[in-house]
């Protein structure tokens, strides 16, 4: 069963081929993210306008990577899958027309991705003959407890079975990743804040600055708007500035080290954060099975705390299929067709920006 998948969510158009939810044929990422750096975070309507611009190459690269020598690679496809939220309006509505319209043309089950759920089914593959790829050598167990990190959703999960899963909690305002983009942006890193902030923490002390946790009435639920308030207020401080002072003026104030500093600070916060909820949930629920996936699941530090600290070795697929990509989406597709998901009606299959897991 060869799957196409399509996500087109934030500023990533992507398109990949997955066969039974295991191999990895093809992974083309086309991403507008340059685009957005000047403006320090995703602006819709560029996202909206490139997706329209990448699409029907991305796709046409997936087909023909996946099967080089087929004269058609559509005889090869037996269905599409594509995320239809949550996300960007204008973003999703591109990735999905397209689905729909080759849905039609080419007579192929349509199934509908949730992009969050997605995340985590980007750790179910195994293999691959493309080059420059780390897989791990076997596909996660149930149940599996997934925790999903990226710009814009942080959620623990527990699956029992592929489509069988309860959210045990999910951040009640930031999302992680974005957390990350909003502190860098305080202190004068590059967008996107994730890569930017763990090489500046490198140099950093992270006992520098006392941060708060957040308390939470579900211990497995999340807040990251109080952590990024408390990194503003502290940069206000160390330039000897009060509350009032513009964020946007603090950043050429600060010198190299306490701007390292104050990365390393946050980045110990979040990171413990993750790590305690993750390690809490796993003693409650006794997971076979450990995976972390999207954006921020590239994080180093975050990957060797866990590494160091849980009980049961922890999944991680390779880097690029971490941050946003078609590959995770496909491989949804081929399992919900394996389990008998209903498949999706391509005259009318609408976006769903706020979609929940
Ligand atoms: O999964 P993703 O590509 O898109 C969403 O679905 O949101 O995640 C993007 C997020 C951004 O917020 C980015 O700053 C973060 O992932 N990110 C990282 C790292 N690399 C990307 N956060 C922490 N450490 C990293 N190394
Ligand atoms: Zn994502």
């Amino acid at each position: 069963m060869n799957i196409l998948g399509i996500e087109t969510s934030c500023d990533e158009t992507a398109a990949a081929v997955v066969r039974d939810g295991s191999e990895l044929l093809s992974n083309v990422v086309a991403s507008s993210l340059d685009l957005h750096a000047a403006y320090g975070g995703v602006v819709p309507e560029i996202a909206a306008r490139s997706h329209i611009e990448y699409i029907t190459p991305v796709i046409d690269e997936a087909l023909s990577t996946a099967f080089p020598t087929a004269e058609d690679p559509w005889r090869e496809i037996d269905g599409i899958a594509v995320t239809y939220g949550p996300g960007l309006g204008g973003s999703l509505l591109v990735g999905v027309l397209a689905a729909r319209t080759l849905a039609i043309l080419k007579d192929r089950p349509l199934y509908a991705v949730n992009h969050v759920a997605a995340h985590a089914f980007a750790n179910f593959l195994t293999s691959t003959s493309l080059p420059n790829y780390t897989l791990p050598a076997n596909p996660p167990t149930f149940p599996m407890l997934s925790l999903i990190v990226s710009g814009g959703h942080t959620q623990l999960v527990l699956f029992r079975s592929h489509f069988d899963y309860n959210v045990l909690g999910q951040t009640n305002d930031d999302a992680v990743g974005e957390a990350f983009d909003k502190v860098a942006k305080i202190i004068g890193l590059p967008y996107p804040g994730g890569p930017s902030i763990s090489k500046a923490a490198e140099s950093g002390d992270p006992a520098a600055y006392k941060l708060p946790k957040a308390r939470m009435e579900n211990k497995y639920d999340f807040s990251f708007s109080g952590l990024k308030t408390a990194v503003l207020r502290t940069a206000q401080a160390v330039i000897g500035e009060s509350f009032s002072f513009p964020s946007h003026q603090i950043a050429e104030r600060l010198t190299g080290t306490q701007r390292e500093d104050l990365a390393a600070s946050f980045q110990r916060v979040a990171v413990d954060t993750l790590l305690d909820k993750t390690l809490q949930a796993c003693e409650e629920f006794a997971p076979a099975c450990i995976v972390v996936a999207g954006g921020v699941a590239a994080n180093q530090s975050l990957r060797s705390a866990l590494k160091e600290q849980l009980p049961l070795p922890v999944n991680y697929t390779d880097f690029k299929l971490c941050t946003d990509n078609g590959a995770m989406i496909a491989a949804y597709g081929c399992f919900a067709a394996a389990n008998g998901v209903e498949p999706s009606n391509a005259y009318s299959l609408d976006v769903e920006p706020s979609l929940s897991m």
